[in-house]
Parts: structure tokens; sequence; C-alpha cells
């Protein structure tokens, strides 16, 4: 088939589950991932064929699969990381986590100097790291950061030990940079594992979603992406916040810094988990759309 049929076909039979400029435009990413082609070039080359590929992804997202999923890839932080079903595709208001944790990273001792001799840099800790998009983001941002992902399933920490997102086109890697550890555990233990004190900084982007507000979500994320990632209990939507304000009391250096993504509907409730637990300035801080999406602290 020709490449230009396929755009029109394929755009024709999204709108039955998108709008059509939605439709549209997942025809053309995909277009561009798969066949490595902008999609004007189907009209610039009429008589360009189709690559055969694009069928197969085409039957995915009409099955409602996100386009992430199906080409395996999602921007992040200017980055190409990948993905794959069973492994939380990264979202844009995670973006600003890892702004401000580079942006306190990059004043901590070692991290600017690194290149020139330092021996050690910021110590960064990235509870329920998923895809490690966070981790690596903040690794490769960071000049001698050592960083750390934890995550209790194994399929996402296949994918997070084998991202490659410094490749081309980000490349130049700078000096200084090294790749996350990344180790399987349960957030809800204590992580014996990781010795008192040994962080500067702790991220975390933990399930937050109650389960009574699955009716709200789109069809594609309910039936593709992983539960484990974004669901918890309506009775103890809190959990993860409790064990990871324990996990900063006990894993932060004196002075370290912690921000964690949250359910914009318990702001204050999970800023007080913190704040009972001991927590120091701890702040609220919101998305791109004004939503309570963050909290913060200091030991
Ligand atoms: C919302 S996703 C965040 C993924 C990634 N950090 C991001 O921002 O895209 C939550 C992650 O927590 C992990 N997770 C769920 N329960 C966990 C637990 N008890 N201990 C450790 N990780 C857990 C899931 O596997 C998932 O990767």
């Amino acid at each position: 088939m020709l490449l230009a049929q396929f755009i029109r076909d394929a755009a024709r039979q999204l709108e039955a589950l998108y709008p059509p400029g939605e439709a549209r435009s997942l025809v053309a990413r995909l277009v561009e991932e798969v066949q490595g082609v902008k999609d004007y070039v189907a009209v610039l080359e009429p008589s360009l064929e189709a690559a055969p590929e694009l069928s197969e992804g085409l039957a995915r997202l009409l099955d409602g699969e996100p386009l992430q999923y199906v080409t395996g890839v999602q921007e992040f932080y200017g980055r190409r990381f990948r993905v794959r079903p069973g492994v939380l595709i990264p979202r844009p208001e995670t973006e600003i986590l890892v702004r401000e944790a580079c942006v306190h990273a990059l004043q901590l001792p070692g991290a600017r100097e690194h290149g020139s001799g330092a021996l050690s840099g910021p110590r960064v800790l990235d509870l329920c790291t998923g895809s490690g998009c966070i981790a690596w983001s903040v690794a490769l941002e960071v000049p001698g950061a050592r960083v750390v992902g934890v995550d209790i399933s194994d399929e996402a920490l296949a994918v997070a030990r084998t991202q490659n997102p410094a490749a081309p086109p980000s490349f130049p890697a700078r000096p200084g940079i090294s790749a996350p550890q990344f180790i399987e555990a349960d957030v809800l233990g204590g992580l014996p594992e990781l010795p008192d004190g040994s962080f500067d900084i702790l991220v975390a982007n933990p399930p937050y979603i109650r389960e009574s507000e699955r009716a709200a979500m789109h069809r594609n994320v309910l039936e593709h992406e992983p539960a484990l990632a974004l669901f918890v209990p309506d009775a103890d939507p809190l959990l993860f916040y409790r064990a990871i304000a324990g996990h900063a009391r006990r894993l932060l250096a004196p002075g370290g810094w912690g921000m964690v993504e949250i359910n914009e509907a318990l702001g204050a409730q999970t800023a007080s988990v913190f704040e009972s637990a001991g927590l120091q300035n701890v702040q609220i801080l919101p998305d791109f759309f004004g939503r309570d999406r963050f909290v913060s602290f200091i030991l």
C-alpha cells in the first residue's frame, strides 16, 4: 500500500477511538518511528510504499494500546526512553521533579567540579523508579551524581537497567557521568540494603491513584498500563508516602533534600505525612496546570 493511502486510512479508522486531530497526529508519530520519515514525505513522494510493519502498529493502536508501547519509545527530559507493556510510560509532569532534583544536586559539592578531579558527587535515591526515567535523567544531567533506583517490578527493572538514553542524538555525555544502579526491593519494606544517611537527595513517584478514581481514567491507561504502578487502596491511599517519609528520615544525610510526586486531591494530607515524620520545610508544589502535584522537604 502507498504511504499516503495508509496515512489516510489509518487516521480515519483511529477516529473511532480518538478526536480527528489526535488520530492524525498518532498516525504521523507512528510513521515517523516505524518508517523513519515525516508524514509529509507521503505528499512529496507519492509513490512511496508504506512499511509493512505499519499495519501491525495500526492494529495495536486500534486495540487501544498507547502509541508509546507500539513504538517502544517515550521522550522524557529531552531524551528517548524505552518503554514496553508492564512499565509505566513517563509523564511530562514528572519532568518538574527531575528539574528540581537536578537544581538541588548541582548545588551540592562534587557535582560541577567532578570533571576536574572531585572524587564524589551527590548521592541520589529514586524510589519506585519504573523505567528509570528519573534516575537516568539525573545521572545524565549532574556530573558526578551516584544514583540508585529501586523498584519491586522485575519487568520495570529490566527496562531501567538497559535504557540507553545518552545515546545519540543526546550525546555528547559529559565527563563524570555514570549509569544509575538499580535494585529490586519493596519500598513498603525497610530497604535494609541501603545504609543509614547514605543519600543527599531522595525522589519518588510512587503509585498514588485511588482505586475509586479508575472510573475517570482513559481506557488505554486502564487496559494497558500496569496497575501495580498506578493504584493504591482507597482505605489507605498514602501508604507509600508513610514508607517514603520513614526512608527519608533514615537514608538522607543531615540537611538532605527530597521531593515526591503526589495525588492532586491529597496535597495537604500528603504534606502532613512528611511533617508528622519530622521532616522540615515541607512544601506543596504545583504542576503545569497549577494542581498540587509535588511535596518537597528537607531532613
Ligand atoms: C507511578 S510509577 C513511577 C515510575 C517512574 N518513576 C516514572 O516516574 O515514570 C510507580 C512505580 O512504583 C513501582 N512499585 C509499585 N509498588 C512498589 C513497591 N511496593 N516497592 C517498590 N516499587 C513499587 C511500580 O513498579 C512502578 O514502576
